[in-house]
């Protein structure tokens, strides 16, 4: 899978998708990351990349041509999946989409600032607007690094416990049950005994129990759907 993110400030994910699995998935080939600067496309004398709104306001609005030609290059060497615009006005960002997402060949993710990108680039380029959740970020990048994290851990090969994937929060519609590890007894704090019991179905049942109790007292929401 090859992601491409096109953004004015490149250089916010030199942390993010640069550690641990995510530096693992690249280091063995099975994602590309490939982060497009857009202030360099720009035609402006003054490298200007955006400008103040029609109709007024505060707040300014990234301009089409720098975000067009860099889009226009990208497409003309391959094909994108999808061209998802990272915005509070998205539709919310939920596993779900990460699944889909995670079967994708290639991938572009365009990342807003300052008021967001200008309304045509959305209604000409983009194929998919997502927002991570109710509340406003700075810019897309923090954004586009969790969709791009939660999408990656999904390849296959990326985990070392392939399983593991399948027993997170959200995949079966619940939230995850407490997990514990050695010591079994921490100062007198206790593991639960069912789990030193050796008996695997009691096991899965009792995880299958808690996890349920978890999403009715936490997430009541989760068990509507
Ligand atoms: N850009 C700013 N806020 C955002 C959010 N909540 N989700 C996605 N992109 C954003």
């Amino acid at each position: 899978m090859r992601i491409d993110i096109l953004t004015l400030f490149p250089e916010m994910f030199e942390g993010p998708l640069t550690q641990s699995i995510m530096k693992r998935a690249v280091d063995k080939g099975l994602v590309e990351m490939h982060f497009h600067d857009i202030r360099d496309y720009t035609l402006d004398k003054h490298k200007k990349v955006d400008d103040y709104a029609f109709g007024g306001g505060a707040g300014m609005v990234m301009t089409i041509q720098p975000i067009a030609d860099l889009i226009d290059k990208l497409k003309a060497e391959r094909d994108y999946d999808q061209v998802i615009y990272m915005t509070p006005d998205g539709q919310r960002f939920e596993q779900r989409i990460a699944n889909t997402l995670s079967l994708c060949g290639n991938i572009m993710i365009l990342c807003g600032h300052y008021k967001g990108v200008d309304q045509r680039i959305r209604d000409h380029y983009v194929t998919m607007e997502i927002s991570i959740g109710d509340y406003v970020l700075t810019g897309g990048e923090l954004a586009a690094a969790v969709v791009s994290d939660a999408i990656i851990r999904l390849i296959p090969g990326v985990m070392s416990d392939e399983t593991s994937a399948l027993t997170d929060s959200f995949q079966d519609g619940l939230l995850s049950p407490p997990v514990y590890t050695r010591p079994a007894d921490y100062n007198g704090w206790k593991v639960p005994d069912v789990l030193l019991s050796g008996n695997q179905a009691m096991i899965d049942e009792w995880r299958e129990q808690q996890a349920y109790e978890r999403t009715k007292q936490i997430r009541p929401d989760l068990l509507e759907d």
